[in-house]
């Protein structure tokens, strides 16, 4: 049976993502329960991180342990990745060693490789170039609070990166419209852009994005690997801040949403992730509730 491998939103169909959010579902009950649920005794997940991480850790590490299992933790600087083993090599080794890995890196074909010589599956923790993950928690989120996302508006505004192609591939899977809106020289790469794709509006002014929109989403200026480029990004994003204006633009139910870590005052003014209309809270928790149904699919398949 082909292995399957959870690298890019694009890579579970729209049937699937229903099956895995119902079992998020079931199983955040079970934890808000206290109830005991161990599908992956005596299973092991490994996870590479070669950028840092908070969220990403704790709700693959501490998931994986309420589902019974164990969790490895490695980074470039303790293994022999940092060292220069091939990643073809150390994907040989480890899919001997346990039954599922998370990679967090730098290219996206970083992951693709190593999922091309793993005989177990492989989950992007995020990459330059995607963050499925956390664009699963932000759906399963949105859902939770309004209901379906099929025929909404959602806007990006601010940086072209990993969260922003996440976004676009799920537009498409999930049938809504994204609003993206980034400054100049910080454009959206086409190439990494299904050409396929007609779910998405490009717009000069982030306001205009912002217009009747029911979600409106940012991330960090700069994300982890382009820090050299901090101080021309804080010039370049300037009128980029999701803003009290911003969100008057919105529709009057309209959601925010930020992966984390954030930076009150740059991309988004505090009035906004402080304020009654943020779910960043809830995006954060949902990290672990959505990852836990995730390593049960990827692991043992449809269950129920
Ligand atoms: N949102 C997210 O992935 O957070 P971490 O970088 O803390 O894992
Ligand atoms: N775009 C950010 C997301 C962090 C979770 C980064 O890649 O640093």
């Amino acid at each position: 049976m082909a292995i399957k491998h959870f690298l890019q939103v694009s890579d579970f169909t729209l049937d699937e993502y229903d099956y895995v959010m119902e079992r998020a579902r079931v199983i955040k009950r079970k934890f808000k329960n206290y109830e005991p649920y161990h599908p992956l005794v005596d299973r092991t997940l490994v996870m590479i991180f070669e950028k840092h991480s908070t969220r990403t850790r704790l709700s693959f590490e501490g998931g994986m342990q309420q589902l019974g299992g164990a969790a490895i933790y490695l980074n470039t600087r303790d293994s022999q990745l940092g060292r220069g083993e091939p990643v073809e090599d150390a994907a040989q080794v480890m899919s001997r060693m346990c039954d599922v890995i998370m990679i967090r890196t730098y290219g996206q074909e970083i992951v693709d490789r190593f999922a091309a010589h793993s005989r177990v599956p492989v989950i992007n923790g995020l990459t330059n170039e995607h963050h499925p993950c956390q664009v699963l928690a932000d759906v399963f989120t949105y859902i939770e609070h309004r209901g379906s996302l099929a025929g909404k508006t959602v806007s990006w505004i601010g940086d072209a990166n990993n969260m922003l192609y996440s976004w676009l591939q799920a537009a498409q899977v999930f049938g809504f419209h994204l609003n993206v809106s980034t400054p100049k020289g910080y454009d959206l790469d086409v190439k990494l852009v299904d050409p396929h794709n007609k779910n998405y509006t490009l717009f000069v002014s982030p306001s205009d994005a912002c217009e009747g929109s029911h979600l409106i989403n940012t991330d960090v200026w700069t994300s982890m690997g382009y820090e050299q480029e901090n101080a021309a990004r804080l010039k370049a994003f300037d009128g980029w801040i999701v803003d009290g204006e911003k969100m008057r633009r919105a529709a009057p139910d309209a959601l925010f949403m930020h992966c984390l870590p954030a930076h009150r005052g740059e991309e988004v003014a505090a009035e906004v992730i402080d304020g009654p209309q943020s779910v960043v809270w809830d995006e954060a928790e949902n990290r672990l509730h959505v990852q836990k149904a995730l390593l049960e699919y990827l692991v043992l398949g449809r269950v129920a």
